[in-house]
């Protein structure tokens, strides 16, 4: 269901394992942006009529925050910094302005961040099951939620212009596959 073009690189996954603190922290942080996203996105003239679907996120997004902050608390982790994402800061960069073009921009930068997540996750919950089985299991319990968000998010650009959202998807696909083969210092997860 994932239209990526690009793998994740396979260093990946060892720098996520060998800093798994840090890898909970920028999840925080993570969880707490799509919600600000969801947030963000209301205030799109052609997205009025789906406040409350984008509050149900924003609500679901915070409860993943909250949820990762538990597990801070319970590991003993103590709540840090925000990293920059080039990738997300990447995919941002090329949101256009204009009304039709922005919003459209804007929710298929939306989209592949939470199919990234969905993805990066289903690795995490599957690399995790014999070390931290706790983590695993978390993982896995968040790949539905951000592969639904993923969908709704393409498909809430689609009923916008249909066109339009494939013309520029194409363009995200090429750059989200550019952008993810740079190689990243921090344990971030995007
Ligand atoms: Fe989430
Ligand atoms: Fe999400």
């Amino acid at each position: 269901m994932l239209l990526f073009r690009e793998k994740v690189p396979a260093e990946w996954l060892p720098k996520m394992m060998a800093d798994l603190p840090a890898v909970l922290v920028d999840h925080a942080h993570l969880e707490r942006k799509a919600a600000t996203s969801a947030l963000n996105l209301e205030k799109y003239r052609d997205l009025y009529g789906r406040v409350e679907e984008l509050n149900a996120i924003a609500i679901e997004e915070l409860q993943h925050f909250q949820l990762v902050l538990n597990l801070l608390k319970r590991r003993g982790i103590p709540f840090g910094q925000p990293h920059a994402s080039p990738w997300i800061g990447g995919l941002m960069k090329s949101v256009r302005g204009g009304e039709r073009f922005q919003v459209i921009d804007h929710l298929i930068c939306a989209s592949l961040i939470e199919g990234r997540s969905c993805e990066k996750f289903q690795f995490l919950a599957e690399a995790l099951k014999e070390k931290d089985a706790d983590l695993s299991n978390f993982y896995a319990s968040l790949v539905e939620s951000e592969g639904n968000h993923y969908a709704t998010y393409l498909l809430m650009a689609k009923e916008i212009d249909e066109n339009e959202t494939d013309r520029r998807l194409d363009f995200y696909l090429d750059l989200d596959a550019k952008l993810i083969r740079q190689p990243n210092e921090s344990a971030i997860l995007h």
